[in-house]
């Protein structure tokens, strides 16, 4: 985002035009396992699971699910929460655009899969983008740009994935799927996003996934350092650019693969600053690292339930901070640290607006974590393999495990085209 606010100095309503997340939703599919009963089948101890990489429970999508249907689903919340209705049109939404790593076509972008379901008016730009995990961060400050250079529109933000690693892999703990949208918009009553961001990029194989299959590599180990190397660079730059310390930051939220990931690159950077020397009494400076800390553990209450969602990982750890820590305050700065593998790391910023809580939903995301279904190992096995096949044949997508609380479903690929339905209205959320 550096630089952006240059673009458009000739524009004086969008240069001064504070830009930012209207609203922000998540869907996420009504299916689930437990972790603990994952360990048990592979024979792993569960702490591990639990504790060493601090996932409790993983998000299964059916086949009548994709990035399209999850990413509908959490676009038309997004716009009901800022007040978009379908009966009025949504004609202020100028822009689409799906972050995604699980796209369903090579070619055609799935924003217009989605733009069609939702019923968005047709003067619309729609694009798909990608970068691994960073693919929202992209949708999002391309969003940003957009926003700052046409003032009077709004832009929709999906980020949606399903991350599958396959079934007794490593990295099969950290799977989950589901979808993020965020309404950016001038005045946003949630977080005004700050000019300023750091980016830092090179070509690595920590982690990809060729295009004849839906399930990722990774050389684990690496990646971890990786995430850890980028963080450290950007955060470094970052201070350097802006003067900023810990102490301007009310929170980090950070991408999370797992949730012990954020902070293996976090503590560094605690550790050091409550390290630094006071003047001459040398002691700790534990503030403002408790804090910082004990938010960053709430960042990751909905990751744990949910797990890897990619793209919208760090924007899923954004709503946990907010809908689960009551004393955030309007003005307090967060810090977000987005990663995409390949790879991608930026740090940039936002500063809550007065009256933000009103544009949580809390009581109907915590409702929809509580009321999903537990599949069995055995039954999400069957699952897993029960997908879109990579060839030209007909599939017709399960009936057995339909969620009711997402209007759309992927009911079949015919023809190698795939065949979106609306079940029904939507609900009223
Ligand atoms: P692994 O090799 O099975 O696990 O794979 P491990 O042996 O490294 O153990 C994990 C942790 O559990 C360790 O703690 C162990 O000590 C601990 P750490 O050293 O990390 O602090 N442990 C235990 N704790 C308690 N009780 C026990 C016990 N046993 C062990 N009994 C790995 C782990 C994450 C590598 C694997 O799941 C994987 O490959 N995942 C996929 C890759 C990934 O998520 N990478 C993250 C960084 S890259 C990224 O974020 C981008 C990404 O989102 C993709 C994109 O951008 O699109 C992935």
């Amino acid at each position: 985002m550096t630089d952006m606010t240059k673009n458009v100095t000739e524009n004086p309503i969008a240069a001064n035009a504070e830009v930012g997340i209207d609203s922000l939703a998540l869907y996420t599919p009504a299916f689930y396992i437990d972790l603990v009963e994952l360990a048990r089948k592979r024979g792993v101890d569960p702490d591990k699971f639990t504790n060493g990489i601090g996932q409790d429970q993983q998000a299964v999508a059916p086949s009548n699910q994709d990035i399209v249907t999850m990413g509908a689903a959490a676009a038309l919340k997004a716009l009901y929460f800022s007040g978009e209705t379908e009966a009025a049109g949504f004609h202020d939404v100028g822009l689409l655009i799906v972050g995604t790593e699980s796209g369903v076509d090579a070619s055609k972008a799935s924003a217009l899969f989605v733009h069609d379901l939702i019923g968005l008016t047709p003067w619309c730009r729609c694009l798909e983008i990608k970068e691994a995990c960073f693919g929202g961060t992209a949708a999002l400050l391309t969003a940003y740009d957009y926003v700052k250079a046409h003032p009077d529109k709004k832009a929709l933000v999906i980020a949606a994935d399903i991350a599958r690693y396959g079934l007794d892999t490593p990295g099969e703990v950290t799977q989950g799927a589901g979808a993020m949208a965020m309404v950016v918009s001038r005045d946003p009553r949630l977080m005004v996003l700050e000019p300023h961001s750091t980016a830092y990029s090179a070509s690595i194989g920590d982690f990809w996934r060729p295009v004849y299959t839906d399930m990722a590599l990774a050389r684990g180990k690496y990646s971890t350092e990786q995430y850890v190397d980028f963080f450290g660079k950007v955060w470094k730059r970052y201070g350097q650019e802006t003067g900023r310390t810990l102490a301007d930051f009310a929170a980090l939220c950070f991408h999370l693969p797992y949730t012990k990931m954020g902070m293996k690159a976090f503590k560094p950077v605690l550790d050091a600053w409550e390290l630094l020397d006071e003047g001459s009494s040398g002691s700790l400076r534990k503030e403002p690292t408790d804090r910082l800390r004990d938010r960053y553990r709430l960042s990751t209450v909905y990751s744990r339930r949910v797990g890897n969602i990619y793209s919208g990982s760090l924007y899923l750890g954004l709503l946990s901070l907010l809908d689960n820590d009551p004393s955030l305050q309007e003005g307090d700065r967060i810090g977000l640290f987005s990663y995409g593998s390949g790879a991608v790391g930026e740090f940039f910023s936002g500063i809550l607006r007065p009256g933000f809580r009103q544009v949580l939903h809390s009581d109907h995301t915590r409702a929809m974590l509580d009321k999903r279904f537990k599949l069995a190992i055995d039954s999400y096995e069957r699952v897993f393999q029960d997908v879109v096949p990579y060839g030209p044949e007909d599939f017709t997508t399960t009936r057995q495990l339909l969620d009711k609380t997402n209007p759309f479903i992927l009911d079949r690929v015919e023809g190698q085209e795939r065949i979106y339905r609306r079940l029904g209205d939507s609900p009223r959320w």
